[in-house]
């Protein structure tokens, strides 16, 4: 059986970090990426005092900038392999005490263990892009639930118009997208109807992403 999305295959996080590639496995675009997530976040008023967390955040390409810029201790990151992002940590991050490698969180299930309640802002940048619509459809009541003081949540998707949903689909920026296999695109009334199911109201911004993604906000 084919696995959810690449990053689930076995073996796949211990061949490719054997291989030094933590750069490769979130998609490359080290700098760029990174910038472009933290303009969104200062953009939509992400300011050093608030707590921010980076779902399925990798090999913190967006950890690199954000832990500089936010008040020591107010950057968490949760993602399906702790080996990934630790490995970002030690390349990446060595010289930067600001960072207690404590507060990144192996969590393939959403349910963010151990992460603190005051929670302000959270990020999900190309990780929904790469799973069927139920992790997300778990997720956001959940990030509702457990953070009390989340304001925004920020992800990103792929989305096809209804009427070419069924088949694969060139994004803008050339990718590739599906409805039944990753990287997967989705119907933008049924994501926005998931956000406001879970207690949020949303926003699809129209900023052009890396690799055609779209920029989903979720208020509380
Ligand atoms: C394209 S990378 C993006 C990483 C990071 N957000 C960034 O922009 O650099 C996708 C990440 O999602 C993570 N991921 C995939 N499925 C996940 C799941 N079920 N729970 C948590 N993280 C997941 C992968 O391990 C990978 O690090």
């Amino acid at each position: 059986m084919r696995p959810v999305s690449p990053y689930h295959a076995p073996g796949f996080f211990a061949e490719a970090l054997a291989q030094d590639r933590h750069r490769d496995i979130v998609g490359g675009r080290w700098d760029e990426t990174g910038e472009v997530q933290m303009a969104v976040l200062q953009a939509h008023g992400l300011r050093p005092e608030h707590h921010l967390l980076d779902i399925g955040a990798g090999s913190l390409r967006l950890g690199c900038k954000a832990v500089p810029y936010l008040d020591p201790g107010h950057y968490w990151a949760t993602d399906l392999s702790g080996a990934l992002m630790r490995r970002g940590y030690e390349v990446e991050m060595a010289s930067t005490p600001r960072l207690d490698p404590a507060r990144l969180i192996e969590d393939g299930e959403f349910a963010f263990p151990g992460v603190p309640a005051h929670i302000t802002h959270a990020i999900a940048f190309a990780v929904f892009t790469h799973l069927p619509l139920r992790f997300l459809e778990s997720a956001l009541p959940r990030l509702h639930a457990r953070f009390p003081l989340l304001q925004k949540l920020f992800f990103t998707i792929f989305l096809a118009p209804p009427e070419v949903y069924d088949s694969a689909l060139r994004q803008p920026d050339g990718v590739v997208t599906h409805p039944d296999r990753t990287p997967y695109h989705h119907r933008e009334a049924e994501v926005l109807d998931l956000v406001r199911q879970a207690g949020f109201s949303p926003v699809h911004h129209g900023d052009r992403l890396p690799r055609g993604q779209r920029l989903i906000t979720a208020t509380r």
